[in-house]
């Protein structure tokens, strides 16, 4: 069985090497060749994966229109060197009747609108880890909500890898590198610039004077009219627990996810607050 014989060849190999886990679904953009680069440099083995998984799509459509470009993503990974480049086929899943929940954080962000999509993840994350068992695992902080999920289930189930968090790749106007970028028109791309001027917008309002909840819904109504066709949340939470602030922003990160053109987006960043002081906090104001 081909997974046999991978065990096998990561069995000798772990001996030897630190393997640096890098599970991808193809379509390869910077932003997956950054994850490489970082465990080039750090000397590490490279195991790339692409598997397009469709456990993690609760959407048919979208899990039958995602970008899947084999032939190049295996050019690139080549000419980065990629140590060891993982394959799965669809008999990977054959006859699976497990499942996975990381109750909690899947209840948040996109849990709420991609019912079972952190399920899928984690099984997958799951099957991946017991065979490969890397050293490190290096993920994109773009999927913020991802890594909590992964680094939770890690915990939970007692394994040794290590997560290296890259920081999302962005365009020069600070549009996120993302496959499902590819699946928007030329038209609607020239609105995506302004997901990034909002994070930067809302992070420093926050730390300078603050910002309500009637602020962040007139925030919402500005994509709407911008041309978006949907804001499917717009939230800033503590990002280590993804819970409500209560305390300062301190450890807060602003949580992104529109829908345009049919395609649905996500994006994130980090609060950086020095000016902490409690009128700083987003407040539920009464109307
Ligand atoms: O981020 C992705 O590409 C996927 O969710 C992952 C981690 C490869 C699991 O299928």
């Amino acid at each position: 069985m081909i997974i046999k014989e991978t065990e096998d060849l990561i069995k000798n190999l772990s001996k030897k090497n630190k393997i640096n886990f890098i599970p991808t679904m193809g379509n390869l953009h910077r932003g997956h060749i950054n994850l490489l680069k970082i465990a080039k440099r750090k000397n590490h083995f490279s195991l790339v994966s692409i598997f397009v998984n469709p456990l993690q799509f609760n959407d048919k459509d979208d899990f039958i229109n995602y970008p899947r470009t084999i032939d190049s993503d295996l050019k690139i990974l080549e000419k980065n060197n990629a140590d060891i480049i993982f394959l799965p086929q669809k008999n990977f899943l054959n006859n699976l009747d497990t499942s996975v929940q990381i109750s909690n954080l899947s209840k948040k962000l996109c849990g709420l609108d991609r019912p079972g999509h952190f399920s899928g993840v984690a099984i997958i994350m799951k099957k991946f880890l017991n065979i490969i068992k890397p050293s490190f695992l290096t993920l994109g902080e773009k999927d913020f909500q991802q890594v909590l999920v992964i680094k939770k289930l890690i915990n939970d189930i007692f394994l040794h890898t290590k997560i290296i968090l890259s920081p999302t790749i962005r365009d020069k106007d600070g549009v996120a590198m993302s496959s499902r970028n590819n699946l928007i028109s030329k038209d609607k791309k020239k609105l995506l610039p302004m997901i990034f001027k909002i994070l930067n917008f809302i992070s420093n309002k926050i730390t300078q004077s603050g910002l309500n909840e009637k602020e962040l819904e007139l925030i919402k109504a500005k994509f709407l009219k911008a041309g978006f066709e949907r804001v499917n949340y717009l939230d800033i939470l503590k990002e280590k627990t993804l819970c409500d602030l209560n305390e300062s922003p301190a450890n807060a990160r602003i949580f992104i996810s529109v829908t345009i053109d049919g395609v649905r987006l996500i994006d994130n960043y980090q609060v950086i607050g020095r000016l902490i002081r409690k009128e700083n906090l987003i407040k539920k104001v009464s109307s």
